[in-house]
């Protein structure tokens, strides 16, 4: 309990990751010669593009990987100056324990305006010799003329079915599922080539049962209720914690919502709960500051379970 597949799956390195062969032999090769230009990757969610980044990160400095690297979420709601003043303050200061610059992996570029990225685009140019950028976008074709043209840029396609079996045949194994031919196909269909998807939903199934047929997998899918969100809370509020838990964690998978959107669903539902006015600006405080370390790129299961203490009465 309390270990998200999507993390514990995660390939840490190359040769783990399934598909994108053309991709990674050329980062291979770069990240051999110690060489990276500033990266864009484009692309669909849930196919490696955060974890291909982090792989870079951790070849190119080793031991040193989290201090040099920088990981935020561009369309953070408090807006590109937030951003910018960030990277600003990570980039001043050279690397340590290398000569190399540090790295700076930005998600969701293309939900930038083209003033945030003209922005963007000057700060990468302020930073050249200190730092370099991977960003990440779903659509390529958002993204400004000048910043792509000072990237190198990868198209991430959605997984392939024979990636996606194998996938989901090596965490079978590991978990000891039995996952049957047609379940594996459902699970394949329902993502779209997103393993963020697979993963989650056949973590969701293995909570209940370990023989996953079809039918096992529709029914989680199916199974979407926005109300669950304000049970939790209420379980946690009468203080029972491990319960409230493990509700979340269920939730969270079943519905395959990122740990930022858990909290702007609870921030929104805490309004119509029992509780003082005092209590309710106190816990939408404690939302904004746990959404703020999840962008800065903290454990997102964690930051909701430190959420969660917070709604218990005292
Ligand atoms: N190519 C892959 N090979 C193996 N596992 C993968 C692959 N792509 C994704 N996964 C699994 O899915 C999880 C999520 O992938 P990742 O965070 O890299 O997606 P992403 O492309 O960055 O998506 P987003 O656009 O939503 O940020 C990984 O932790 C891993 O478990
Ligand atoms: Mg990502």
């Amino acid at each position: 309990m309390g270990d998200l597949w999507i993390e514990k799956y995660r390939p840490i390195d190359f040769s783990q990751v399934k598909g994108h062969k053309e991709i990674i032999r050329r980062l291979t090769a770069m990240v051999e010669q110690k060489n990276i230009p500033h990266l864009l990757f484009a692309g669909p969610a849930g196919v490696g593009k955060t974890t291909v980044a982090l792989i870079i990160a951790k070849k190119v400095f080793g031991e040193t990987w989290k201090q040099n690297t920088l990981e935020l979420n561009a369309s953070d709601e408090r807006g590109i100056d937030v951003v910018r003043s960030t990277i600003k303050d990570f980039a001043r200061t050279k690397a340590i324990g290398t000569t190399l610059p540090k790295l700076i992996y930005l998600d969701e570029c293309d939900a930038l305006t083209r003033e945030a990225q003209q922005a963007l685009r000057r700060t990468m140019e302020n930073y050249t010799t200190t730092a370099r950028f991977i960003l990440s976008c779903n659509y390529s074709s958002k993204i400004i003329d000048p910043i792509q043209s000072r990237c190198t840029v990868f198209r991430f396609r959605p997984l392939e079915e024979k990636d996606m079996q194998e996938i989901i045949e090596a965490i079978a194994s590991v978990e000891k599922l039995k996952v049957t031919d047609k379940a594996k196909r459902a699970l394949f269909n329902i993502s779209q080539g997103d393993a963020r998807k697979v993963e989650n939903i056949l973590q969701s199934c293995a909570t209940i049962k370990k023989e996953i047929d079809e039918s096992a997998i529709c029914e989680i899918v199916a199974k979407a209720h926005p109300e669950e969100i304000r049970e939790i809370l209420d379980i946690a509020q009468k203080g029972e914690y491990v319960k409230a838990r493990k509700k979340l964690l269920e939730t969270m998978l079943r519905q395959g919502l990122s740990g930022i959107e858990m909290v702007k669903y609870i921030q929104k539902e805490l309004w119509n709960m029992d509780m003082g006015d005092e209590e309710k600006v106190r816990l939408t405080e404690r939302c904004a500051e746990i959404e703020f370390r999840m962008v800065e790129g903290s454990d997102e299961f964690l930051q909701l379970e430190a959420l969660l203490a917070s709604f218990i009465k005292k």
